[in-house]
This record gives C-alpha cells, sequence and structure tokens, in this order.
C-alpha cells in the first residue's frame, strides 16, 4: 500500500494495515520536530509506516519502533530495510525497551471497545483495548513521564484526530480521551 507516498508491504488479517488518517500523525511529528535532532519512538509501530516514513523524511532523527506482535516486527523489519530506513525494531508491551530520554512518542493503540463491531478483517489485539478501549492509551500516558525528556511529548492518534501533551500535560491527555469516548457513547 501506499503511505506518504512509500510503498509498504503489507500483511493483511496479521498485521494491522496503515490507514491514510495515520498521516496526519507523521505530519504532526514532523512538524514537531522541525528539522532538529530528536528521538523518537513510534509504540504499536504495526507494519511500521509511521516510524519508517519519520526515519526518512527526518534523517537527522534516531527512530525506535516497538511492538508486542513479532509478525508485526517482521513485517516493519522487512519495510524498513525495502525502503532502506534505519530504525530500531523493539519487541515489548508499550515502552518496555525504549529509551528514557525521548523527545517524542508517537502512537496509534488499540482503542476500541472490545466487540466493537466492522473491524473484523484486523487482528484482536491491534484494534480492541480493555474496558472502555483506553486501557493501552491510559498505560501508555501512565509510563510517558519515565521515558520523555524534560521538554518531551506525545502525540496520539484517537478517533482519526492527532492529540498532542507535553510532558506536563499528560494528565489533561487522559481528561481528554475520556472526555471524546464519552462523547461518542
Ligand atoms: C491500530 S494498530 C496501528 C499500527 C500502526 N501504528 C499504524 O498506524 O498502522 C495497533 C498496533 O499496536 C500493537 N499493540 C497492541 N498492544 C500493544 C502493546 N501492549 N504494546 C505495544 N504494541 C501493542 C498491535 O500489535 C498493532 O500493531
Amino acid at each position: 500500500m501506499r503511505f506518504q507516498g512509500l510503498t509498504f508491504v503489507t500483511d493483511p488479517g496479521r498485521v494491522f494495515s496503515p490507514r491514510l488518517t495515520s498521516e496526519h500523525l507523521v505530519d504532526a511529528a514532523l512538524e514537531r520536530i522541525a528539522g532538529e535532532p530528536a528521538r523518537l519512538a513510534d509504540v504499536g509501530t504495526g507494519s511500521g509506516a509511521v516510524a519508517i516514513t519519520l526515519a526518512l523524511r527526518a534523517p537527522q532523527i534516531e527512530v525506535w519502533a516497538s511492538d508486542t506482535c513479532r509478525r508485526a516486527l517482521d513485517l516493519a523489519s522487512l519495510n524498513a530495510d525495502r525502503l532502506g530506513a534505519r530504525v530500531h525494531v523493539v519487541q515489548g508491551d508499550l515502552l518496555d525497551g525504549l529509551p528514557r530520554d525521548l523527545d517524542l512518542i508517537v502512537a496509534n493503540l488499540p482503542y476500541l471497545a472490545p466487540g466493537t463491531p466492522g473491524y473484523e478483517d484486523e487482528p484482536a489485539a491491534a484494534v480492541f483495548s480493555a474496558g472502555d478501549g483506553l486501557d493501552h492509551y491510559r498505560r501508555l500516558i501512565a509510563g510517558a513521564g519515565d521515558h520523555l525528556a524534560a521538554d518531551g511529548a506525545v502525540l496520539i492518534q484517537f478517533q482519526g484526530k492527532v492529540l498532542e501533551a507535553e510532558r506536563s500535560e499528560l494528565p489533561w491527555l487522559v481528561g481528554r480521551l475520556e472526555s471524546l469516548v464519552a462523547a461518542a457513547a
């Protein structure tokens, strides 16, 4: 599939296929990086589309890409090799195994309540998160402070929007997500 003008190999049904809405996450990250050196992690990288595109578009940054799914990470590594991107691929839950002085954490993690219809073609572990659907993001935000530099930030994709929070604004971000879930109910 084409993503930000690049061609990515996908594995439909086994690894989440990137959506064009994730291009907004790339644009927001590039705007935030503004051509400066940075250390960035893409958490829940799937096929690697976001991490790899950022590594290619901003070659001055160092990029980590993490996921729990081995098959996703193998695909991300394949895509990075094919496109000539340098990305550190890490298997682990959310921020496990990632550096503690990141400038930016970007994520498009599962955020649908279990059983939400319409996503039967995607792996359940890629789209559903426990309870109201916010378990992954709540845990990511709870741990983000320990992995961000003092002036670092988090950029997450949620319901087609990109939400951004400075390190000091992380509690606000949880409240924002909860209000969006409540509004959609
Ligand atoms: C909605 S998909 C998005 C994939 C990719 N970021 C994109 O936009 O195309 C969510 C991804 O998060 C991964 N994931 C699920 N639980 C995770 C966890 N606890 N830690 C890290 N990654 C996780 C899934 O395997 C899946 O690849």
